[in-house]
């Protein structure tokens, strides 16, 4: 058994970012389904969830949900490789979700999509060519208090600007140069 596997119980009490896993991307996760009541008939929502956090699917997240949900993950997989919607591939060396749902995106988040591609040659959606970076929008993450948000390699981040996203992602491409 995983270590995200093993973090499925008592969730709810924890601070974002303090997640038994360490990966505080499961807190995002587990917000959605302790929203949802842990209810079985979430679990398309509960994968767009995850991928939007995560950027695709792997098999441990698919786990992860299988037990939050008490489905058999065999089930969960079925459903996840039904609907095209879904993405098992990984991101590139480092990968920046921006939130676009309402409220962050009265804040600017559009904004920071567009600087982003701009800054950096990626397309909305797209891994860059060299495989550098993968730039993705996300519709709400549950934590619209944090407006705007920005996912940046594993890390939640709040209240982001163009100009903060851009640097950050400007500070770790050039740490691999
Ligand atoms: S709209 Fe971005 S976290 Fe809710």
């Amino acid at each position: 058994m995983s270590d995200t596997m093993r973090s499925v119980a008592g969730a709810s009490n924890r601070q974002q970012g303090d997640h038994p896993s360490g990966d505080n991307r499961f807190d995002l996760v587990d917000k959605h389904l302790k929203r949802g009541r842990y209810a079985q008939d979430q679990l398309i929502e509960t994968l767009h969830v995850a991928q939007d956090v995560f950027g695709f699917l792997s098999e441990d997240i698919l786990v992860y949900v299988a037990r939050a949900l008490k489905l058999p993950p065999s089930m969960v997989y079925g459903v996840a490789t039904f609907y095209e919607l879904f993405t098992f591939d990984p991101p590139g060396d480092h990968s920046c979700t921006v939130c676009t749902g309402t409220a962050c995106f009265v804040k600017g988040a559009d904004e920071i999509v567009a600087s982003v591609s701009n800054t950096y040659n990626v397309p909305a959606g797209k891994t860059a060519e060299d495989n550098s970076l993968t730039l993705k929008t996300a519709r709400c993450l549950g934590s619209c208090s944090l407006a705007p948000v920005v996912v940046f390699d594993g890390d939640v981040l709040s209240h982001q600007t163009s100009e903060s996203t851009v640097s950050l992602v400007g500070a770790a491409l050039g740490g691999d140069a």
